[in-house]
């Protein structure tokens, strides 16, 4: 299984990393599979102004970024929640692809400081995906109290209760994936 996670949050002092650090590890451990990280903040793109398709002279930054959505089986979104949507930087990369989202298995986790989760964000979210024709996995993963929730480098407070959320969370994913590889064999 191939999996990309996208770490949506360019906030200085970010907390939703530490989550996307966190299924990082994970995957990484109990599916004995490497997972390619994609940290917005680490490739900084500059704000949207035309597809890759379009773009005539693509930076290595956004074809590398293409790569990695389009060779990935699934995807994982690690988003915080902003005034109750997903941030711009996340937008921001996903208008800049579209036959590289086409039936992408996708699954979304939501963080936020508060008690509830990021989940605001689902609708949204799972809007713009479902336009774009990524496949949406329905299953959540919403964080609360981040900041409380999980260390810096991803470890969580409550392991066993994070490893059991999580691996509900990934065991939907890989049905997904597993279902597109069928489909992608028998056409
Ligand atoms: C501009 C902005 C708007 C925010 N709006 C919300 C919100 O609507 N609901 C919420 O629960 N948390 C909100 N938060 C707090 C985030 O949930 C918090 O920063 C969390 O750590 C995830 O974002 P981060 O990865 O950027 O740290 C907001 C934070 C910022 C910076």
């Amino acid at each position: 299984m191939k999996i990309a996670i996208i770490s949506a949050s360019v906030r200085i002092d970010r907390n939703s990393h530490r989550v996307a650090l966190y299924l990082k590890n994970y995957i990484e451990e109990n599916n004995s599979v490497a997972v390619d990280f994609v940290d917005l903040n680490e490739y900084k793109f500059p704000i949207f102004d035309e597809r890759l398709k379009f773009m005539k002279d693509p930076s290595p930054a956004v074809l590398q970024f293409a790569n990695t959505i389009k060779s990935s089986e699934g995807v994982i979104i690690v988003t915080p929640e902003y005034n109750g949507g997903y941030p711009a930087s996340l937008k921001n990369v996903i208008d800049l692809l579209y036959p590289e989202w086409k039936r992408k298995p996708v699954a979304v986790a939501t963080v936020s400081d508060g008690q509830f989760g990021g989940t605001q964000v689902i609708t949204s979210l799972v809007f713009t995906l479902w336009k774009i024709g990524a496949w949406v996995v329905p299953a959540m993963y919403p964080v609360p109290k981040v900041q409380e929730a999980y260390k810096e480098n991803g470890e969580p407070t409550d392991k066993m209760g994070t490893d059991k959320r999580a691996k509900t969370f990934i065991d939907e994913l890989r049905w997904y994936v597993e279902a597109h590889r069928k489909m992608a064999a028998n056409n």
